[in-house]
């Protein structure tokens, strides 16, 4: 199973969600959009060095971004990145204008989806300590705390675990 040939049905998400609201692959052609929707605060240039990064991801077969939008555009993504035993979620953002409303628990959902499609055993999340909301919705949706994560000059966060069934097709 491949990242690159995920079935549609799993971008369908299983959580209420407005129907204005769709989600689907990162595509080259996003690179604006996603840049003036989600992270404006960075630099183009250090954004397109990312971006790159996750098309690449997505190629080699190690992770992809998954974008929302509406018919007005790019309203939030997600990534999830593949490591021989895991995979990891991250970068998890929502627009101001959206959020409340279930786009993050979807994007959640079909990134869980997607994990478990690839028969990988879990899943983390790592959340600052300063965002419990953030952390509540983790919770709320199965991920248990259970490391600290303390890097230089980066804010005290803590990872989120969530086993996931096993997969059998
Ligand atoms: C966290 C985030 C992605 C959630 O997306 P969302 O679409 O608002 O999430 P949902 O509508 O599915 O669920 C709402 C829940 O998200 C959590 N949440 C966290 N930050 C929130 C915010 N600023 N506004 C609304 N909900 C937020 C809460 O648990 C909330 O539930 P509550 O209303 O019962 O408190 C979004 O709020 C966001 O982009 N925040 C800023 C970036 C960020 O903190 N990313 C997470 C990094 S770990």
């Amino acid at each position: 199973m491949t990242t690159t040939s995920l079935p549609s049905y799993l971008f369908v998400p299983q959580t209420a969600v407005s129907p204005l609201v769709s989600f689907r692959l990162l595509q080259p052609n996003d690179l604006h959009a996603l840049h003036q929707a989600c992270f404006p605060e960075r630099s183009l240039n250090a954004f397109r060095r990312s971006f790159a990064q996750l098309l690449r991801r997505y190629e080699t077969e190690r992770g992809f971004c998954l974008v929302a939008q509406t018919q007005a555009g790019l309203i939030g993504s997600g990534q999830l990145t593949i490591y021989p035993n895991g995979a990891e979620l991250a970068n998890l953002i929502v627009v101001p204008a959206w959020r409340g409303q279930g786009v993050g628990t979807a994007i959640i959902g079909i990134l869980t989806a997607v994990a478990h499609h690839l028969q990988l055993p879990c899943l983390e999340i790592g959340v600052q300590n300063d965002n419990p909301r953030a952390q509540a919705l983790y919770e709320r949706l199965g991920f248990v705390p259970d490391r600290p994560l303390d890097l230089p000059n980066r804010p005290p966060a803590l990872i989120l675990r969530k086993q996931l069934p096993p997969n059998c097709n």
